[in-house]
């Protein structure tokens, strides 16, 4: 069984002898030698330590400044030092639009998916479970999930095709990016943009979690509105690591995701050899436990956009390429009120995930490590149990502890990939979490 630490108060100082910097969006700026770092501009003639001074631009030039994203490396060798790119096999790894058959609106529910036997690193180990919108216009997002035993050691890997959000199930990670190194473990999620070159390390055994690769604009913090200025995913809590680098030659390999293939060239050096950086397109995780979950106090289940920790916004305000939702341990204290989420039919798309415990509308099923799919205008909600339990329930304040599912939930319908479908994970009789639900409908009961 997956439990997380309670404690939420450490502040999260090292990882591999490396630090953070706390704050979501900040102008960050940070070097892993003293005067690495050019004072008062970007380029000069010549950088510190016979740098090379690169930008990385994670939006373009010319978005309004508050949504602009970019980052200035100082780095041993600039990035265009690499082979040249072959495409590489990788036959679960997929992009939008998928190929070969058609989105249904079936409720979809998987169970877990095992560790597989054979040596795969993060890479080797994701699979495709869905994906939505266009990887080559860059709207919608894959969602895939990852199945680790062995680290990345001398392969990197940058994501042309969206920015990654990484949500560990099992296993810790160390995640090696040219911004320098995260310590990720389930109960927090970690998030490197759009281009931006990591490997990845298992801390212990086997690793398993979920990706969402967000092909649109880069997740940010919801807006608030009348809650305030605090509350919810605040941003002091999102930690960004600082410079550290890798001076390292051999014979390495540098995978890329591109226009929803996967390619691979030969390089002689680690391509994490940033040594300063200063900016706002950073890798960053957040520990979930940190979340100011926000809840009627009164009556009724608010919408779940309450439970929202980022937002990639589409052209359509209001309207999320995807929202990052998660539902933690929190307090139950509506009055009058079926408790669990409502029956609903949703013109978006629900992708869910089980970090840990029980999600309130699924007490069984709905596994650590599984998944569902409840698509556009698919209906769902409490199962015959959840129901049955709710209904009945003594409404005293009721704790839910223990817990933490997630959602993807995106405005475009989201396609399930032949490998989802075809799983022997797969539970063919989702649909049965309904059938037994009872009819108390009687005219005498008004
Ligand atoms: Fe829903």
């Amino acid at each position: 069984m997956v439990t997380l630490s309670k404690d939420v108060s450490r502040t999260d100082g090292s990882a591999g002898g490396n630090g953070y910097m706390s704050g979501f969006g900040n102008e960050h700026s940070c070097e892993a030698l003293p005067n690495a770092l050019p004072v008062g501009r970007f380029s000069p003639q010549k950088c510190a330590y016979g740098l090379y001074a690169e930008k990385l631009s994670s939006t373009a030039f010319t978005v309004p400044r508050a949504q602009s994203r970019r980052t200035w490396l100082y780095r041993i060798r600039p990035s265009v030092v690499q082979g040249e790119f072959r495409q590489l096999d990788h036959a679960l790894l997929q992009s939008a639009p998928l190929g070969g058959g058609v989105a249904i609106p079936n409720q979809l529910r998987w169970d877990p998916f095992p560790i597989p036997q054979s040596p795969c690193d993060f890479i080797d180990g994701l699979v495709t479970m869905a994906a939505n919108g266009d990887v080559l216009t860059q709207t919608g997002i894959g969602i895939h999930l990852y199945r680790a035993n062995r680290s990345m050691e001398d392969r990197y890997f940058y994501n042309a095709d969206g920015e990654v959000l990484i949500v560990p199930q099992q296993g810790g990670l160390r995640m090696l990016t040219e911004c320098g190194i995260l310590l990720v473990v389930p109960g927090e999620i970690c998030v490197v943009p759009r281009g931006m070159k990591f490997r990845v390390e298992l801390c212990h055994g086997g690793a398993v979690g979920y990706v969402c690769e967000n092909y649109g604009a880069p997740l940010t913090l919801p807006e608030r509105g009348p809650v305030g200025s605090d509350g919810f995913a605040n941003d002091r809590d999102f930690l960004t690591p600082v410079a550290a680098f890798e001076e390292r030659t051999g014979s390495f390999q540098l995978l890329a995701k591109f226009g929803g293939n996967l390619f691979a060239c030969d390089i002689g050096h680690s391509p994490l050899d940033v040594v300063a950086w200063v900016g706002n397109s950073v890798p960053y995780k957040y520990d979930l436990r940190r979340f100011n979950v926000m809840g009627s106090i009164s009556y009724d289940h608010p919408d779940p956009s309450i439970f929202t920790v980022l937002t990639s916004p589409s052209d359509t305000a209001g309207v999320a390429n995807v929202d990052f939702v998660i539902f933690p341990e929190r307090w139950m204290v509506a009055e009058g009120t079926f408790r669990p989420p409502w029956y609903h039919r949703n013109v978006m798309s629900e992708f869910m995930g089980l970090i840990c415990g029980t999600y309130d509308a699924k007490p069984s099923g709905f596994l650590p490590g599984g998944a569902s799919l409840h698509n556009s205008m698919s209906a769902h909600g409490p199962d015959t149990d959840a129901f049955e339990q709710a209904t009945n329930a003594r409404l005293e304040p009721v704790k839910l502890p223990d817990t933490l599912a997630f959602m993807f939930e995106s405005r475009f319908i989201i396609k399930p990939s032949e490998f989802a479908l075809r799983a022997d994970q797969r539970q063919r009789n989702y649909l049965a979490a309904w059938q037994s639900l009872p009819v108390g409908f009687s005219t005498d009961r008004a």
